[in-house]
């Protein structure tokens, strides 16, 4: 490889910046959105339209912004502002990734508990249900009535698409018409972009990553019935082909306490009852559906109403709440959970190995495919190497040469060389790639300690029956 070659590398990591910013309208890949069917892409449309509220300006992706994994990006707020000045709810906007995946709300006659739904209290059945609500909700987007969402939309660019999808005569029908709404929306929901399965987590669970010391350490509290027994409501596995979700759609009352903040808003006598008012039945008060954990550490404030600023302290307070007066008393007394949480006895150190797995379920990682060089040892690790030949099709492996001490030119020796656990990079020009046909090891990008960058060349050699790598040049790069 030559200067030329590498500043082909430094134009890759450019372009596709570039095509970032293009997307942010949306803040959608152009992959992702390609990949929809027509009914999705109308969703799409829909979802992103700031046009259907009233007045103007809120879309559902005000509150379910795709950049907070799809819930209120303004971190500081327990509650989102709605489309009309000064009007809030009262409930902390939740992250919409992974609720397509939410049963029907129903009652299991076996275990006596209440499942699935949508809305933190279940008040809708499906996604579908729940999506016709905020268009007419006056703290949210404010409709007066369906026909004025209708109405709007029969002036909106996708128009058309609406009819192509819907039928021609779709928007002279307004409650047809709010149906396909809320259905498109449903689609879209249940897509991809919101149910990604890209965390550092799901590459662990499909044998391409290591966990750090202290994030295993996390996931075995976060398991063990003994400690913090939270996979008990937030299953961390699962006996399906699909990922765990991190809830099992069941509703408890954690006793959470109240939060000042939306009492300031709605009064000091505001309670929350949850799942009792829906049901109507008093030993549900206060209890709300177990949410994903996926993507949390995107989504602060936590509970239901946003009374928890960071993970650390959700963390705390199900390890201290029976134990320390500091949380004061629960929203709804009734109904508290007292077996499965409350008085966990984690030290410091165990609270922060399960926050820093937390941390692990949030989707977009990209595992490390450049190479990187350790000084004090002289190794030169290659996660990821692609071996090329004319003949045959790329193989990907990754690689360590330990640098052969003195040598001068400088020599590497071939230390271990294994299938690699990694998939091909979509979109990094940034792995190395080795030719069998003349020997070169190509290396567009080496870090040193995270700080230096350089890139390499390297061939092979064999001497005395060894694989020995020869450095051609190096160069730091720009
Ligand atoms: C003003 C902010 C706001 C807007 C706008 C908004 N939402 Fe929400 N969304 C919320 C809040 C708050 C909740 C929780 C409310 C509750 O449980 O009562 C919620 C709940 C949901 C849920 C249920 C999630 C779960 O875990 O059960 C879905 C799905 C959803 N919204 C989709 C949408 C769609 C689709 C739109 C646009 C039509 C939209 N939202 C517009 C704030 C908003
Ligand atoms: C008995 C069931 C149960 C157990 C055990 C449990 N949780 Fe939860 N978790 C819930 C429920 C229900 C909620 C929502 C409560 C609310 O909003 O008031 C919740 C909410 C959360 C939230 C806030 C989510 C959000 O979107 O705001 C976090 C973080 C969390 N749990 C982490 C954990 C951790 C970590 C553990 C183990 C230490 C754990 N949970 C154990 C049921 C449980």
């Amino acid at each position: 490889m030559n200067i030329h070659t590498a500043s082909k590398v430094s134009l890759l990591l450019s372009l596709s910046v570039t095509t970032f910013c293009v997307a942010e309208t949306t803040q959608l890949s152009n992959g992702e959105v390609s990949q929809l069917t027509p009914v999705q892409q109308l969703g799409k449309h829909i979802f992103f339209d700031k046009n259907l509220s009233s007045p103007v300006g809120q879309s559902c992706a005000s509150c379910h912004d795709p950049k907070a994994a799809f819930s209120e990006p303004d971190l500081n707020t327990p509650v989102s502002n709605g489309a009309v000045e000064g009007r809030t709810g009262t409930r902390n906007t939740p992250l919409i990734s992974y609720t397509a995946f939410s049963p029907v709300f129903h009652f299991d006659n076996e275990e006596s508990l209440y499942f699935g739904g949508q809305f933190l209290d279940g008040r809708a059945a499906n996604l579908t249900e729940q999506a016709k609500k905020p268009f007419l909700n006056v703290d949210e987007m404010n409709n007066r009535d369906e026909a004025e969402v209708v109405d709007k939309l029969r002036l909106a660019a996708y128009a058309n698409l609406f009819k192509q999808v819907y039928g021609l005569d779709v928007l002279n029908n307004t409650s047809q018409a709010f149906q396909a709404i809320a259905e498109a929306l449903a689609a879209f929901e249940s897509t991809p972009v919101f149910n990604r399965f890209s965390s550092k987590y799901d590459y662990f669970l499909a044998g391409q990553v290591e966990l750090t010391e202290q994030e295993s350490k996390g996931l075995e509290l976060f398991n063990d019935a003994n400690k913090g027994n939270c996979a008990a409501c937030h299953p961390s596995s699962s006996d399906s082909k699909q990922p765990p979700l991190f809830t099992d759609f069941s509703y408890d009352n954690l006793g959470t306490p109240k939060n000042p903040e939306i009492l300031a808003k709605k009064g000091q006598d505001f309670v929350d009852l949850g799942l009792g008012a829906i049901v109507n039945n008093v030993n549900e008060n206060g209890k709300f559906k177990v949410p994903t954990l996926r993507n949390i550490a995107k989504t602060a404030p936590y509970m239901h109403n946003g009374v928890f600023q960071t993970l650390r302290e959700a963390v705390d307070f199900y390890n201290t709440r029976d134990t320390d007066a500091k949380w004061g008393v629960p929203e709804i007394a009734e109904n508290v959970n007292k077996d499965e949480l409350g008085d966990l006895n984690l030290n410091a150190d165990e609270i922060d190995a399960i926050v820093a797995f937390l941390r692990t379920l949030t989707d977009g990682y990209h595992p490390e495919t450049s190479a990187h060089f350790a000084a004090d040892s002289g190794l030169l690790t290659l996660p990821l190497v692609s071996i090329e030949n004319n003949a045959a099709k790329t193989a990907l492996t990754s690689a360590v040469l330990k640098e052969i001490a003195g040598s001068s030119p400088r020599r590497y020796r071939l230390v271990d060389l294994q299938k690699s656990k990694l998939a091909a990079p979509s979109d990094t020009g940034a792995s190395p790639s080795f030719s069998t046909d003349n020997g070169m090891l190509e290396i567009p990008l080496i870090r040193v300690r995270n700080e230096a960058e350089f890139t390499a060349q390297l061939k092979r050699i064999i001497s005395n029956n060894e694989d020995i790598f020869e450095l051609v040049y190096l160069k730091p790069l720009q």
